[in-house]
Parts: structure tokens; C-alpha cells; sequence
């Protein structure tokens, strides 16, 4: 395989650890995309790059916004890794929501990573809380998936799972359209 290299951006280590999970698969690095240098990046044949999903952007998009015209001749495949159960319907939204322009027609794969209210930032949490505080007084049937994970998950929870990096590496290596 031509040489390959994982960007991501994780505030939490969800995208961390998907992103070293794929980077060991392939035998090839993982590097912040706050840590890129877009002259390196430019040597590598193929990158993959993953985000947290953080109130519906993916996370390290905009390095790639900022330097697609540099890396248009690449072969580049994002992963986003947010709290909602995976469904196509995730991943046609987080599209729209999130690939404009040039990315339109990149390729997309999804990974769910944790929810850790302790964990997270005070601004964090307070907007979780917050959120969590009008979805309690919603209609449940109005619920959509992160409404659901939101009310379901507790405070903590790891949906982390090497096995979901699997159609990542079989689209990568030509297993799949
Ligand atoms: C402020 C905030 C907003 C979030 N918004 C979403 C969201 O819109 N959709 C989703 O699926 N998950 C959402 N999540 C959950 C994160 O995507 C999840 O925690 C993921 O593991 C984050 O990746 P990381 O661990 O690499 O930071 C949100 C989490 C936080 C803290």
C-alpha cells in the first residue's frame, strides 16, 4: 500500500484512540492535525482523518478545508466519532451538515467514541447539563439518537471498539466500493 498517514483531532481520546488503532492497522503514524505541517502531509499518498463530533461539526475538518487545494490529488477518507448509535441517517447528516465544496464526495466513516460528563471541560458539561435538563422534559417518542444516548447513557460511557475501524481498513485496502 502507498505510504498513508492518519491526521485527528480529539478533545476527550475517543479520536485518539480510533486514530492509533487505524495507524497501527496500517503501519503508519497518528498525528494531531493542530501538530501538521500541510508540506508534510503532502507526502503521503493517502490521509485519513478523523474528529470528534462535537454539536454536529467534526472536529479537524478545517485543516483540510484550509489546505484542500494542496491535497486535492491525495486519496483522503474522514472518520467522526460522536456519541449517537451508528445509522446511515448519522452519517448522511453529519455530510450535510459538515462537507461543503470540494469535500462533498469524500468518503465517510463513523465510530462511536464516549460521553464522559466528569470528564469533560466545565463549558462542556455545563452545556451537556443544560441540554440533558430540556431533553428530560421532552415527549421520549420525540427523541432523536442523541437525545436518546443523552438520556440513556448516564453520566459515563465508552462505546469504544477496536472492530469499528474494520470498514475503515477494508475500504482502505480495496475490500469495499
Ligand atoms: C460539547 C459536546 C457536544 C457534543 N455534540 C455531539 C453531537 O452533536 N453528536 C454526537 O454524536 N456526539 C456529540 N458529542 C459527543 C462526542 O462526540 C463524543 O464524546 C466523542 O467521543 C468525542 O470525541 P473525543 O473523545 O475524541 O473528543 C458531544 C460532546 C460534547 C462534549
Amino acid at each position: 500500500m502507498n505510504k498513508a498517514i492518519v491526521l485527528y483531532q480529539s478533545k476527550y481520546g475517543a479520536t485518539r484512540k480510533y486514530a492509533e488503532w487505524i495507524a497501527e492497522a496500517l503501519g503508519c503514524s497518528a498525528v494531531e492535525t493542530k501538530k501538521a505541517d500541510v508540506e508534510q502531509v503532502r507526502e503521503y499518498d493517502l490521509i485519513i482523518l478523523g474528529g470528534g463530533v462535537y454539536a454536529s461539526g467534526i472536529a479537524g475538518l478545517s485543516f483540510l478545508r484550509k489546505n484542500y487545494a494542496q491535497l486535492k490529488e491525495k486519496r483522503i477518507i474522514v472518520f467522526a466519532v460522536g456519541a449517537r448509535p451508528f445509522d446511515e441517517s448519522v452519517v448522511s447528516a453529519l455530510k450535510e451538515h459538515n462537507f461543503k465544496g470540494p469535500l462533498t464526495d469524500l468518503p465517510l466513516f463513523y465510530c462511536r467514541g464516549a460521553w464522559d460528563e466528569e470528564a469533560m471541560t466545565w463549558g462542556d458539561r455545563v452545556l451537556c447539563r443544560m441540554l440533558k435538563k430540556i431533553v428530560a422534559k421532552q415527549d421520549p417518542a420525540s427523541h432523536g439518537p442523541l437525545e436518546r444516548v443523552i438520556m440513556e447513557a448516564g453520566t459515563k460511557h465508552d462505546w469504544t471498539d477496536r472492530e469499528q475501524i474494520q470498514p475503515i481498513l477494508d475500504f482502505v485496502r480495496g475490500n469495499q466500493p
